[in-house]
């Protein structure tokens, strides 16, 4: 009895251990990838604008017709095509958790 208690406490106490690492490194992937969007996508972008609090499904879902071609564009259908949706989720995360200006 004793012995299930231990073990109990002790699975708890590694996956509260695991999850909060885990969910700050995903923040540090997304800040990462994006780092290089704001290279054009940055405050001071005239040409592109900020992607600064653009929602989540909405960055997804335009990397997603950049893509595809559905949405015209002169070099964002390249790029896009060098992240995968995971990556493209990451990133959606992080620009949309960011104040827009
Ligand atoms: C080399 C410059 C450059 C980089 C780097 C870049 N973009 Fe873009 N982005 C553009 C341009 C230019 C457009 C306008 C569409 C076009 O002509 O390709 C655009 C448009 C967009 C749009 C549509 C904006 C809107 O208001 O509808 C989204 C979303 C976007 N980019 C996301 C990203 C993401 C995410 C990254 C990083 C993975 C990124 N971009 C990196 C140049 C860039």
């Amino acid at each position: 009895m004793e012995k299930m208690r231990v073990t109990l406490l002790a699975a708890a106490f590694i996956g509260s251990g695991l999850a909060l690492p885990a969910s700050a490194q995903d923040a540090n992937i997304g800040r990462n990838l994006a780092a290089s969007c704001v290279t054009c996508h940055g405050k001071n972008a005239t040409r592109t604008g900020t992607l600064d609090g653009m929602p989540k499904n909405e960055l997804m879902q335009t990397m997603k017709d950049f893509k595809s071609g559905a949405r015209p564009a002169t070099l964002m259908h390249q790029l896009s095509k060098g992240y995968t949706d995971q990556q493209v989720e990451l990133i959606g995360e992080y620009f949309s958790k960011q104040k827009a200006k």
